[in-house]
């Protein structure tokens, strides 16, 4: 089949609230024309982020009933570690209330000021953390990962040659390289095993420890499987333990692929890094048993790594973004080729080629994708990563104008699906008449979440 049906059934339904055209345009002007602002309750279908946005199993409800709540040697504690060193491999298991935390304390414990870290894509808080520590976050992800429409299998890869000269030229000073699987600020690409095989060499010729940023390590190794020559055939499980085995720890927002709505951890072997972020995560988070969670979540995350290897699962959710994709390129709507693991982008400077970067049209289409038709998606353009330069005060053009939708895990119906690709077919035909979008309140930093902006009228032809 070429696109899988629902490998599960609905045993609990949480109702939609239609709302009008006109609702939404009077939510819309409250908002500043800013999707972050407007009620959740009046999106009909919210593709925002797959974020902490999954729907739990049956088994994750159950197992939170059998959460253990002590503050020190909780079960679910065991529970959560002895699921996590099986499936990953590593000795230490260090619970955090999500993925940024785990970045945090790695960073803050391992990096000195004038250090440099490489990872494929750093996504914005693993930058944002790595820099704040003192670090240099560099990028080095292979060029076609950098190309929209290059059609290569593994556009996460790292830059191998290029990794191994940084590596040289920065003699003690790298602490620890990343590689993030599957790679989403690069389109949700995945990085394929001899890649990651041949960046652990270059890591271990270095002395280098090499860290994965694990959020959707199911999905890439789901697409290693289908992909990748040697590994079809094998379990996804069992490609994710030997993936792992190749590094020396991870950081994991277990919003993504741990199944639940909070949650993450940080897992190594390295006996001093896990004293050291220990006790820093005792003064931070909580006791080394919970890290911020409660014992319930804990089991939950145990029981949703269980589950996410499940080849039925892997095949109709990574089925269901290709078949969005699908839907939309047959049409003729530009989108980032080709579609990764979770989520589609569309091209928006293609689509709405009559609006400029500095008038966003990106936003343009996700506001018309909300009013119209009561879906959220996100800009990922000018909006977000444009505006001044805080060094040369010179504005900033980012090399893409995206819209991205995000598909959230075992969420949403194919009906549904298919929904968002005929609106988006919709707003594609009638784009010529988008108006581009204005900034009249901003904030200085992460613009995209605060600012109120307000419709260009449309110029009148000469
Ligand atoms: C690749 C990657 N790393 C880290 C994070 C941060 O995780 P969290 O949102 O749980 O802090 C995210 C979240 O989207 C991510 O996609």
């Amino acid at each position: 089949m070429r696109f899988p049906a629902e490998p599960f059934r609905i045993k609990v339904v949480e109702p939609l609230k239609p709302t009008t055209r006109e609702e939404r345009t009077a939510r819309l002007e409250e908002a500043g024309m800013n999707l972050f602002k407007v009620p959740a309750d009046t999106i009909y279908i919210d593709l925002l982020t797959d974020s902490g946005t999954s729907a739990m199993s049956d088994r994750q409800w159950a197992a939170l009933m059998v959460g253990d709540e002590s503050y020190a040697g909780s079960r679910s504690f065991y529970r959560f570690e002895s699921v996590i060193r099986d499936l990953f491999g590593y000795k230490h298991v260090i619970p955090t209330h999500q993925g940024r935390m785990a970045e945090n304390l790695l960073f803050n414990a391992i990096v000195t000021p004038g250090a440099i870290v490489p990872n494929n894509i750093h996504f914005d808080t693993t930058r944002a953390n790595a820099e704040q520590a003192g670090a240099k976050a560099l990028d080095l992800v292979v060029p076609e990962g950098l190309d929209p429409s290059h059609r290569g299998l593994f556009k996460g890869n790292m830059d191998v040659p290029r990794l191994d000269r940084v590596l040289a030229e920065n003699k003690g000073k790298v602490p620890v390289v990343m590689l993030t699987i599957t790679n989403n600020s690069g389109g949700g690409q995945p990085v394929s095993f001899a890649n990651a095989r041949a960046t652990a060499d270059v890591c271990r010729k270095h002395k280098v420890p090499l860290f994965f940023d694990a959020c959707r390590f199911a999905e890439n190794c789901w697409f290693i499987q289908q992909r990748e020559a040697g590994w079809s055939g094998k379990p996804v499980r069992q490609i994710a333990q030997e993936l792992f085995a190749l590094g020396d720890g991870c950081t994991m927002s277990a919003k993504k692929d741990g199944l639940v709505n909070i949650g993450g951890f940080l897992a190594m072997n390295d006996s001093q890094w896990a004293e050291k972020i220990t006790q820093r995560l005792i003064l931070v988070e909580g006791f080394s048993t919970y890290g911020g969670l409660a014992g319930r979540d804990l089991e939950a995350i145990a029981q949703g790594l269980t589950e996410v290897t499940d080849e039925h699962y892997l095949e109709f959710r990574i089925g269901q973004v290709r078949r969005l994709a699908e839907q939309l390129m047959d049409a003729g709507v530009p989108i980032i080729q080709p579609p990764g693991g979770h989520a589609v982008y569309l091209d928006a400077r293609a689509i709405a080629p009559h609006i400029p970067p500095s008038q966003f049209p990106g936003q343009a289409i996700a506001v018309a994708l909300y009013r119209d038709y009561g879906i959220r998606g996100v800009e990922i353009g000018s909006l977000m990563f444009g505006g001044p330069d805080p060094a040369t005060g010179e504005e900033v053009v980012p090399a893409l104008e995206l819209v991205r939708l995000a598909i959230p895990r075992r969420v949403y119906t194919e009906a549904q699906l298919a929904y968002v690709g005929d609106s988006v077919i919709e707003v594609h035909r009638g784009a010529t008449a988008l108006k581009g979008l204005r900034i009249t309140h901003g904030a200085p930093f992460l613009r995209h979440f605060t600012a109120a902006l307000e419709e260009v009228p449309a110029a009148v032809p000469a």
